[in-house]
């Protein structure tokens, strides 16, 4: 059912060309890693990379990007940045610890004067990290952001695997294009080179096909991406050698490639002449 003058407007925000949602509708499975993580790959090539947190009630981007102090609200023009991203989060307005007890509205005010209020500038990809479940964050930001695609985030056990679905099918009913699935902590690699694959493998896959959706990859479980979330410095910049961070640099080139597929619309079938 549509409300009450039909659907909201979608904001128009010519200067950002590509805004790309990673959502799960399961908690805890690494959406905000990935966030991370991938904007910081898709800043290797591109400089002009953005990642706002649309988690407003329990925000990660200010401790992941190692960012303690608390700005002014009425004076925040300007996304903070760091790393070589801009970055938004309510985090930096309101002391991590601080708990925000908003309404629904509240929550959706604040993330389209995340989007419009705040000077990004142009920027060639905003990744938003949103919070678990297919709530209000998610409607705002389906129904009012031009979100050019979701990457849904999963890992391999059956629990995970239904609310990513949920998840997906959340944007599909919206119709945002769904870019596909990534498997999180999908295994582990021993010093040896033998991979222990130890809450399954393969679930990100089998969802993806399932779906109908593309599968955007697999990334390992390495204990050091907690540390570094923890640290303030992404797996990306902080071990850019590492397994994990080639499999987040594989990720953002297929990110890219999935957009530009997407920007490209249908293929024409050929006509036989
Ligand atoms: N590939 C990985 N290997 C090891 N640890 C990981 C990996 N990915 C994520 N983690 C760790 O798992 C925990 C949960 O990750 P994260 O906060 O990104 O999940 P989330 O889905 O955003 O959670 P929430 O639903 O609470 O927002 C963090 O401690 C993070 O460092
Ligand atoms: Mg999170």
């Amino acid at each position: 059912m549509q409300p009450p003058g039909g659907p909201p407007q979608k904001i128009a925000l010519p200067n950002i060309k590509n805004i790309v949602a990673v959502a799960s509708g399961k908690g805890g499975v690494g959406k905000s890693t990935v966030a991370a993580n991938l904007a910081l790959a898709l800043a290797e090539v591109s400089p002009r990379v953005g990642l706002m947190d649309a988690d407003i009630y329990g925000p990660s981007v200010p401790i992941m990007m190692g960012i303690r102090e608390v700005v002014d609200q009425r004076t925040t023009a300007f996304p903070m940045e760091r790393h070589g991203l801009k970055l938004m989060s309510m985090g930096f307005l309101v002391p991590t610890e601080q708990a925000v007890i908003w309404r629904g509205p509240m929550v959706h005010r604040a993330l389209v004067q995340f989007l419009t209020d705040l000077n990004w500038g142009p920027l060639d990809y905003l990744v938003i990290d949103l919070p678990p479940g297919t709530g209000d964050a998610q409607l705002t930001l389906t129904q009012t952001a031009p979100l050019s695609g979701a990457v849904i985030v999963t890992t391999p056990q059956d629990v995970a695997l239904i609310d990513a679905r949920k998840g997906l099918e959340m944007f599909r009913q919206v119709r945002v294009p769904v870019l596909g699935i990534v498997e999180n902590m999908s295994y582990f690699e021993g010093d040896d080179g033998k991979r222990v694959n130890l809450f399954g493998h393969g679930g990100g896959r089998k969802l993806a096909s399932e779906a109908g959706v593309p599968f955007l990859g697999e990334i390992p479980i390495d204990p050091r991406v907690a540390e570094c979330g923890d640290q303030g410095e992404p797996i990306v910049r902080k071990y850019p050698e590492s397994g994990v961070a080639k499999a987040y640099r594989a990720l953002a080139a297929t990110v890219t490639e999935r957009l530009q597929q997407i920007d490209r619309g249908p293929e024409l079938p050929e006509v036989q002449l």
